[in-house]
């Protein structure tokens, strides 16, 4: 399993939440207030890859009504990481009795949160999308989301996805293979294409589509029954990610060793030198993909 850690997770919550795309998720959030305008109950929004619940925390306060929220990850750990972390966010929380009781395995309590006067409730799923898609598809939902999922996944499950979903989609955060550090440095076009060619690893889909992700998934869904539009939302990061600008350069230096484009003492140099950088910019987008038949 490639697994995240809820440190790293928890270091990008404030780069990832400023760098989403301001114009899609206005478009995301007119969107669902015409749902809303249509029926009754709380809008339903099923999260892919939800790791900690950061895509629920930027998203949910910005929705002025009420929500219930499925976060789907593989790792449990993280889904008990998120559950405590949307208690502590919230205003409130109404901790249910039941566990709950279908053949998807969860066995995370669910929770009704209470943020901005408005109700949220949570459901915790343990499923592995790599193999569980179609039933995740089935349920019936208003949005599909996830937030820093998508270049994880094999061109093949993409097309599956896309076969599959009858839902609009918000996806943001997606990898998109650009890089800029600060200041240049000769090594950087040559760690990038190892970065490359390690992002395009097995990350549990088969090999992955990493930076080609978002571009597939837009063609993918525009031959299909869905108006999609798509905008950047790059990490710009600089004197006050110190942190996350280490975290970043320590990663890419370990994953760029472990191919072997690079050396080893060029992996370090690399990752060394990077960890004091002055600032970079890492290129994500988003895309909203609306069905036709919303
Ligand atoms: C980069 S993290 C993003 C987490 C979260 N969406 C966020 O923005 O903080 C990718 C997430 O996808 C989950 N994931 C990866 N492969 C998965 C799979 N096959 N099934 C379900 N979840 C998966 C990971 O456990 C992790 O939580």
């Amino acid at each position: 399993m490639n697994s995240f850690s809820t440190d790293w997770l928890s270091l990008r919550e404030g780069a990832d939440h400023r760098s989403r795309n301001s114009f899609l998720q206005e478009q995301v959030l007119k969107y669902l207030e015409q749902i809303a305008s249509l029926k009754n109950g709380p809008l339903h929004i099923i999260d892919l890859g939800s790791g900690t619940g950061s895509n629920l925390r930027a998203l949910a306060p910005l929705i002025h009504h009420n929500q219930k929220w499925t976060l789907i990850d593989y790792d449990p750990l993280l889904l008990q990481a998120a559950r405590k972390t949307l208690c502590i966010w919230a205003d409130d929380a109404i901790y249910g009795k039941a566990k709950i009781k279908s053949d998807c395995d969860s066995t995370i309590t669910p929770v009704t949160l209470v943020k901005n006067n408005y109700e949220i409730i949570v459901h915790f799923i343990q499923r592995d999308l790599a193999s569980d898609l179609e039933f995740t598809l089935s349920e019936s939902a208003d949005l599909i989301t996830a937030a820093a999922f998508f270049d994880l996944v094999a061109f093949d499950w993409l097309e599956q996805f896309c076969k599959v979903l009858k839902t609009s989609l918000y996806t943001v955060l997606t990898y998109n293979g650009k890089e800029t550090w600060l200041p240049s440095d000769s090594l950087d076009s040559e760690i990038l294409e190892a970065f490359h060619f390690h992002q395009g690893r097995d990350k549990g889909f088969g090999p992955a589509a990493g930076p080609l992700a978002l571009n597939n998934l837009e063609l993918l869904l525009k031959i299909r029954e869905f108006e999609v539009i798509t905008g950047s939302s790059p990490w710009m990061l600089g004197s006050r990610d110190t942190a996350l600008i280490k975290e970043l350069a320590v990663g890419i230096s370990k994953a760029v060793a472990e191919t072997s484009l690079v050396t080893h003492e060029i992996a370090k140099k690399w990752g060394e030198q990077r960890a004091k950088s002055l600032g970079c910019e890492i290129g994500h987008d988003d895309l909203f993909a609306r069905y036709e038949k919303n």
